[in-house]
């Protein structure tokens, strides 16, 4: 890939996601290597797949190809052991089925309480190339959602670097340090940053 010459944008990308929550924390995260992002609410193919890796590849090239444009997907889960990593790639509809109190109720009278988010940030250039960039927290679930910040399962997530606090109790500024999506977004913008370099 040759951005540095054939990419006429400085350093800007664009993110296309419908989750203002997403944004809001790429923003914060790219910011801090002089990255700005423009927020492009396209509709992008969401393939099932059993890899959170395949679903952004498969999204980003889509957005890329509806846009004409380079851009950045990203897909996140929530894998949690005593449930053999569910409910991982299918968070989302998950969330929407059965929401935080049906992930506790699974959970009910279970001690292992042992789960990590992993995110995927994919990029795909108009060539249809891709790149991923990958990052995870570890934590624990919760016994009750605590916190009203952030989204999704941020309430019922504690993780094991900041102990006694949920994402949803933590401001984006705290999440971003350890984040799952931060630190993908900062693989990403370390690399991206290099594009331009001389
Ligand atoms: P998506 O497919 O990447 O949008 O994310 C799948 C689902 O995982 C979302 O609907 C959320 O419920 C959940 N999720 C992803 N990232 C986070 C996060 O940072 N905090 C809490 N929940 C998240």
């Amino acid at each position: 890939m040759t951005l540095g010459r054939a990419f006429p944008y400085g350093k800007l990308i664009f993110f296309a996601t419908g989750n203002m929550h997403k944004f809001n924390e790429a923003r914060r995260v790219l910011a801090e290597y002089n990255i700005s992002v423009a927020m492009v609410r396209v509709k992008t193919i969401e393939i099932q797949d059993d890899d959170i890796e395949s679903i952004a590849e498969a999204s980003a090239i889509d957005a890329a190809r509806k846009i004409n444009l380079p851009v950045i997907v990203e897909d996140a889960g929530l894998f949690i052991d005593a449930l053999n990593g569910f409910p991982g790639p299918y968070s989302s509809y998950v969330y929407r089925k059965i929401g935080l109190d049906g992930i506790l109720k699974l959970l009910e009278g279970i001690e292992n309480r042992r789960a990590r988010f992993k995110s995927v940030v994919a990029f795909s250039d108009t060539d249809g190339s891709v790149k991923y960039f990958r990052g995870f927290v570890e934590g624990r679930i919760t016994r009750v959602a605590r916190g009203y910040g952030g989204f999704g399962f941020d309430p019922i997530f504690e993780p094991d670097e900041q102990p006694g606090k949920t994402f949803g109790e933590m401001t984006i500024e705290e999440k971003n340090k350890i984040s799952h999506r931060a630190r993908a977004l900062r693989e990403f913008a370390k690399w991206y940053r290099d594009q331009f370099s001389p």
